[in-house]
């Protein structure tokens, strides 16, 4: 990374956390962010989805709303970016302040609440990205004043196929009132049904099958994880993102920050998150692919991760703190206890925790 970039990355550090993420998000857009070079290890390969993925660190939902910057995430090592959450109008989200850093606990409280430009802004910035390579995910939502929820994410599923390579259908923001009711599973059952459908009618136009991913909150009551995997199943998604942020708020939490209201994500995320996907995993008994995400801030949270069942990882709050930087460092250190433990693919050490 340049001198100028990693300078740049810690003189945000200084500002109030949403403005210095609407900054750097704003320098990524316009290609004042640092490229990797692509010395990336082989066994960092991945297979998912159909998808060749370069490695299995992505950059979680939030991080680019409006998908102003995938490519820019891209170029900083990151092997897969989702983009969103999109509603489909746009909408200005809570009043400010509204995000805020737990600085104590590497950790951060946001409550947002979906602020977003909408899907005609966000589907015309893939659109002139479109022949990029590079695996770049939709993550869709609903609208807070919607009248019917489910067709708003139908909505955002006819919009954005044809110009990402998966669809995640986040029902687990903890920042718009009523939304993670989605999850109870008749709900789920009547979102994930409509969606799939809508899913199946595109790809009769001869759109290759699009795939599905849900992703859900780590406060789920055991039976609901199992519930939401089975459901899943039965609708004909293909992934789960286990997890959303939190709304619980741990004993060990130090920060004066800490009861703001919104969800929590970080490092105190790591432990509940990964609970959570390892529920998931015992469920799912390989049908659907598991993403990780949850406090994922080195090597070794990403590969405690994969370990616990999940194919793929993502992270947000880490990248905040510690700016691109980190990015190369996970994927080296991986690469590196991968070996360590004798595994030749990311694949082969999967769930390897689980038995
Ligand atoms: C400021 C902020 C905004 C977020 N916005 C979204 C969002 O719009 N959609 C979504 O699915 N997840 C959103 N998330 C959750 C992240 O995608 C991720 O699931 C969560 O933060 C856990 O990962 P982390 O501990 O690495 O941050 C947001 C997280 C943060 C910190």
């Amino acid at each position: 990374m340049s001198a100028l970039a990693a300078l740049g990355a810690r003189l945000l550090r200084y500002l109030p956390p949403e403005v210095a993420h609407v900054i750097a998000v704003r320098a990524l857009a316009v290609g004042l962010g640092p490229t990797v070079e692509s010395t990336l290890d082989p066994v960092l390969n991945t297979h998912a989805f159909g998808l060749d993925f370069p490695n299995p660190v992505g950059v979680a939902a939030g991080f680019d709303k409006d998908a102003r910057a995938p490519d820019a995430l891209l170029a900083l090592g990151f092997g897969f970016a989702e983009a969103g959450t999109v509603t489909p109008e746009p909408q200005p989200g809570n009043p400010k302040p509204r995000m805020f850093r737990l600085e104590e606990d590497r950790a951060v409280i946001n409550r947002l609440g979906f602020n977003n430009q909408g899907l005609d802004a966000y589907c015309a910035r893939l659109a002139a990205r479109q022949h990029k390579p590079g695996i770049v995910g939709a993550n869709i939502g609903a609208n807070k004043d919607s009248e019917d929820r489910i067709a708003d994410y139908v909505t955002g599923l006819n919009h954005v196929a044809g110009l990402v390579s998966y669809v995640t259908v986040n029902v687990s923001s903890p920042n718009t009132p009523g939304l993670r009711d989605l999850q109870a599973r008749d709900a789920l059952r009547d979102l994930a049904g409509r969606v799939s459908d809508a899913r199946d009618a595109l790809a009769g136009f001869g759109a290759g099958p699009l795939p599905l991913i849900l992703k859900i909150a780590p406060d789920l009551a055991d039976e609901d994880i199992r519930d939401a995997v089975e459901v899943a199943v039965e609708m004909g998604f293909q992934g789960l993102i286990v997890s959303n942020t939190t709304i619980a708020r741990p004993e060990t939490l130090k920060s004066p920050n800490k009861d703001q209201t919104g969800g929590l994500s970080g490092a105190p995320l790591m432990g509940p998150s990964t609970d959570a996907l390892r529920i998931a995993a015992y469920v799912n008994k390989d049908r659907l692919t598991l993403i990780g995400a949850g406090g994922v801030s080195s090597g070794e949270t990403a590969y405690a991760k994969i370990r616990a069942g999940a194919s793929l990882v993502q992270l947000y709050t880490a990248f905040g703190y510690e700016g691109p930087a980190l990015i190369p460092r996970i994927n080296r250190a991986l690469a590196d206890l991968l070996k360590r433990d004798g595994f030749a693919t990311i694949a082969d050490a999967v769930g390897a925790d689980l038995s």
